[in-house]
């Protein structure tokens, strides 16, 4: 066991110590914090540990409300209030911003009224043999087996307890699927489906916090919908975003079965193979990619030129990368901090740029 005294908190929200050259990641920790951990894995002077016990507590630690939270890795915050989190969170993005000039931003955050019960799906992973389902331990493929799960919205709570209770989840599972696994749980028409086995959101994409999701897409009504524009919603899956928009020419492109145009954006003759079938001009760019983000929107943005460019990221590490080439030729209007997933550390982030010359 070692001792640890926490110095800040890291963008996944693990407490960082450092200790002459070495530095140690310590998840469920806060700043100023003293105690004893052990160290799980290490690689090249960076460890990871886990906590074991505190010597001194920060004030701004609170009892968490999960019964799993200590074990589990699927939540990062609920030590500390949602306030601090949030906190946490949006000065991490303000440090990913210092690379670009905000000055002229304007800073607005979309924060979710819920802090737990929001998630309308959620992957758990199991294991046939052991008889367990549950959430990994951090860096582990270990299950830590739970009979709920908070984030999830009240009908998959249910669920989870109802297949967790007396394992009936190892009634149901079909036999073909493997000894180990996920179970993945969605909450579609007030009903929760479920798959074995598929990726994530096999049967397409949809944002997992419904309010949050209602506040992006009355933002981008009221940024859009009073001009007439001709808007390409990039990553648009089946419109989400701009289905309340009314006034513009919407067209989305995805893989997504459901967009008006199904392509792949990461293939290096993407835009080429789009602008052979479409010749019309278009003013505004939607971007909203998955994490790893949009590494050709410069060419897409040179061709098209747009006036308004909203980048929408779950990853705002690749937003910065991908928006850092244009910011010669656009104004940084707008920073958006979007609590889409309150209790981790994960969240939203937009920005919208405006063309300086025509
Ligand atoms: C963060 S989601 C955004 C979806 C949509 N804007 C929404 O709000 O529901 C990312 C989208 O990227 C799409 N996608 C992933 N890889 C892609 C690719 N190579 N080409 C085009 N779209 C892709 C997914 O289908 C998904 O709809």
């Amino acid at each position: 066991m070692k001792e640890f005294l926490i110095d800040h908190i890291d963008p996944l929200g693990q407490g960082v110590f450092k200790e002459s050259d070495e530095i140690y990641f310590i998840p469920k920790t806060l700043p100023g914090e003293k105690g004893t951990f052990e160290v799980l894995k290490s690689k090249k002077g960076v460890h990871f540990g886990a906590l074991h016990s505190l010597t001194h507590q920060s004030q701004i630690r609170i009892e968490p409300e999960c019964p799993f939270y200590s074990q589990c890795s699927g939540c990062h915050y609920q030590h500390t209030s949602k306030e601090e989190e949030l906190n946490f969170k949006q000065n991490n993005l303000k440090r990913l911003l210092k690379k670009v000039d905000t000055q002229k931003a304007s800073w607005i955050n979309l924060i979710s009224k819920k802090r737990y019960h929001y998630r309308n799906r959620l992957q758990l992973h199991y294991n046939k043999k052991l008889k367990i389902i549950g959430f990994h331990q951090r860096n582990s493929h270990k299950i830590t087996p739970i009979t709920n799960c908070i984030l999830a919205v009240p009908e998959i709570q249910n669920k989870i307890q109802k297949l967790t209770k007396n394992n009936h989840w190892l009634n149901i599972i079909p036999a073909q699927e493997p000894v180990k696994g996920h179970l993945e749980l969605y909450l579609i028409n007030n009903d929760v489906q479920l798959t074995w086995n598929q990726a994530y959101a096999a049967s397409g994409f949809s944002q997992v916090n419904q309010e949050v999701n209602e506040q992006l897409i009355q933002t981008i009504e009221d940024l859009f919908s009073q001009r007439n524009l001709k808007i390409l919603d990039l990553f648009g899956g089946s419109g989400n975003l701009t289905r309340k928009i009314q006034s513009a020419r919407c067209l989305s492109i995805d893989t997504h079965p459901q967009a008006d145009y199904t392509l792949d954006l990461f293939k290096d003759d993407s835009l080429d193979s789009f602008i052979q079938k479409h010749q019309d001009p278009f003013d505004t760019f939607i971007v909203d990619p998955p994490r790893s983000g949009f590494k050709n929107l410069s060419k897409w943005v040179e061709h098209f030129q747009p006036q308004k460019i909203l980048y929408v990221s779950c990853n705002p590490a690749t937003m910065l990368r991908d928006i850092s080439p244009e910011i010669q030729d656009y104004q940084l209007e707008a920073i958006y901090f979007i609590d889409f997933f309150p209790g981790t550390y994960h969240y939203e982030a937009a920005v919208l740029l405006n063309r300086r010359v025509n």
